[in-house]
């Protein structure tokens, strides 16, 4: 479940035919979702966040680095000045506090490199922290959705305007 267009509306309408189980290495139970939503420091996803929580759905993160490259990349994360501060003033990558700032939401990044060596950085999160006060600078990244959906807006279609697509 889950993925571009993927909304509470959505997830109400299935959450009773998905079984609870426990997802191995993360701790509670919760529901297995076979998709995910674009997520990163840029696009926080706040209230679809807080309404997993509430469910017990746990949330993977696509384009966890903005996509850069990708049709509807962005450098929105990667030339983010405030995970820029923080990668250096914790001695990681802009790239590794993206990463660890999602895991510390709970959520499942899923991240594309072709690149050997940075696959590797991309795995060196789980050993640190992101400090309160860091967090506190992350809320302040503007917010920004890459992924804008215009392609599935219509007059003749179920969703006339961006708006209600997202709702
Ligand atoms: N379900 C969906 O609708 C959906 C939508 C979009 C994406 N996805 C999936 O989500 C995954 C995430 O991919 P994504 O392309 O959207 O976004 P992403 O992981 O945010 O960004 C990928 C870009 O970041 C670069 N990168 C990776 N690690 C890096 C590092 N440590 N430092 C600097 N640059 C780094 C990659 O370049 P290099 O390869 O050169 O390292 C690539 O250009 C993909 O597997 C994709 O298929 C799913």
């Amino acid at each position: 479940m889950g993925g571009r267009k993927c909304k509470m509306r959505h997830f109400r309408v299935c959450l009773p035919f998905y079984r609870r189980r426990p997802y191995s290495g993360l701790s509670g139970p919760g529901i297995a979702i076979p998709d995910s939503v674009e997520m990163n420091a840029a696009w926080r996803q706040d209230k679809l966040r807080e309404f997993c929580k509430e469910k017990g759905i746990y949330v993977a993160a696509w384009s966890p680095l903005g996509a850069n490259g990708a049709l509807w990349g962005s450098l929105a994360v990667m030339e983010s000045p405030i995970l820029k501060d923080i990668a250096t003033n914790t001695g990681n990558t802009i790239a590794q506090v993206a990463l660890r700032w999602i895991i510390e939401q709970g959520a499942i990044p899923i991240v594309r490199s072709f690149n050997k060596e940075r696959m590797k950085q991309n795995l060196k999160i789980f050993d640190w922290k992101l400090s309160e006060s860091d967090l506190e600078k992350i809320k302040e990244i503007p917010q920004f959705r890459a992924f804008g959906g215009e392609r599935f807006v219509a007059d003749h279609g179920p969703y006339k305007t961006i708006d209600q697509l997202w709702d």
